[in-house]
């Protein structure tokens, strides 16, 4: 079995390709149980550099270029995966143009790539695809959404709708090594299991009783975790993203994490800590970000801030890690479960990675604890391939939509 994924929710165009691989003994992909996997290909071709200028993403620009970049990253998916095969003469295919032309009616230089380098190609040998349909920026969704439905309806292949977040989740069940990885195995995982997602637009608790079981306990009522990240590292000037520029930062603050100097100082920063000790799962960074801002505005001597930027970054950070540290380990206590997993940007963060391990050694040394490798955490279609084929669902070309605010 073989799944193409497209993921276009933000700034990354992602297209991959993921083979179930068939047993020996006839039965797919080893067992149910312990399936396993060949990835074919997996191609990110990230906009940060063009966003950067803004600092931040830009709804139209990232269409823009969700609609140049689709049609040869998808070649290019099917070149490193042997499956690319030009049609001696597709008059199928020919036949479907109207359709396509109808489907992709907003897209136009999608289109004009779609039918330069699509509809010359033989129909690939590939079982179902995938797309993320939300949530996510609605202009970038819904180039990718579209891209997915022209497919499957000029190659007659299922289409699956994916949520982005249960991408995020699987993301961490995979181990990937582009460089070294041929074949592999997933992470085995227990149920239930409690996923901690944190990316650039969502911070979210959630129950996962199953494979696409999916219940959110707590979130975020204002800023993301990422987006406090990216806030306050544009006020240190930073670039965009903030989040990796911080955590690089912190790691230079010569005060420890007890907050004492080298020399002895004090540390001289302190910031809160939003809500950790209320009795739900919600999480509020804002208030976190505003003292972050007032700290920097009442500083006299602007040569200061800088002198400053490494410490404000490590108490910031330290401030973040705190919460969602501290909400976690509640949460798994609660309701008593076998594993928590990590998924999302700022899962790369090692502060985090180091402290939930140490807490849920130390409280819960029971609880398996699962991450993503640093190079699943960001916004990719494997991730998307992998919920396909755990929790996808086919629906009618006609059926999928992209949704902006889309919920488990
Ligand atoms: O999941 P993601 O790639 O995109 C969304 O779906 O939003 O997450 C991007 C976010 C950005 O806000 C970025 O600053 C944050 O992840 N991020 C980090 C780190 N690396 C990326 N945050 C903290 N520490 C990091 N090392
Ligand atoms: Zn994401």
């Amino acid at each position: 079995m073989k799944i193409l994924a497209i993921e276009t929710s933000c700034d990354e165009t992602a297209v991959a390709i993921l083979e179930i691989i068939p047993a020996t003994k006839g039965r797919v992909g080893g067992s149910k149980r312990d399936p396993q996997f060949r990835v074919l290909s997996n191609i990110i071709s990230s906009q940060i550099k063009l966003h950067t200028n803004f600092g931040g993403v830009v709804p139209n620009l990232a269409r823009r270029e969700h609609e140049k970049n689709l049609v040869p990253i998808t070649i290019q998916a099917f070149k490193e995966s042997k499956l690319h095969k030009r049609a001696p003469n597709n008059t199928e295919l020919a036949r479907q143009q109207e359709k396509v032309a109808t489907i992709l009616e907003r897209e136009q230089d999608l289109l004009r790539h779609f039918k330069k380098s699509i509809t010359p190609l033989a129909i690939p040998d590939i079982d179902a695809i995938a797309v993320t349909h939300g949530p996510g920026l609605a202009p970038a969704l819904w180039v990718g959404v579209n891209f997915a439905r022209a497919l499957s309806c000029v190659w007659n292949k299922p289409l699956m709708p994916i949520n982005h977040m249960a991408g995020h989740f699987y993301s961490a069940l995979i181990e990937y090594d582009s460089l070294k990885l041929k074949q592999t195995h997933f992470k085995k995982i227990k149920f239930p299991a409690l996923a901690l997602l944190v990316s650039g637009a969502h911070t979210e608790l959630v129950l996962v009783s199953g494979h696409g079981k999916f219940r959110i306990l707590g979130q975020t009522l204002d800023d993301a975790a990422g987006e406090a990240f990216d806030k306050v590292g544009r006020m240190l000037g930073f670039g965009y993203p903030g989040g990796p520029a911080i955590s690089a930062a912190a790691e230079t603050s010569h005060f420890s994490a007890k907050g004492r100097s080298a020399s002895g100082g004090q540390f001289p920063i302190k910031f809160p800590r939003p809500i950790i000790n209320s009795k739900d799962y919600d999480f509020s960074f804002s208030g976190l970000k505003t003292s972050v801002l007032y700290f920097i505005r009442d500083i006299k001597k602007p040569q200061s801030v800088h002198k400053l930027q490494s410490a404000i970054a490590r108490e910031f950070q330290n401030a973040v890690v705190d919460v969602l540290v501290a909400k976690t380990i509640c949460a798994a206590q609660e309701y008593n479960v076998k594993t928590v997993t990590l998924g999302g940007g700022v899962a790369a963060n090692a502060l985090l990675r180091q402290r939930l391990a140490e807490e849920l050694n130390q409280k819960l040394p029971r609880v398996q604890f699962i991450t993503p490798e640093i190079s699943m955490t960001g916004d990719n279609a494997l991730m998307i391939a992998l919920a396909a084929y755990f929790c996808g669902k086919k629906k009618a070309q006609t059926q999928v939509r992209a949704d902006a605010n889309l919920q488990f």
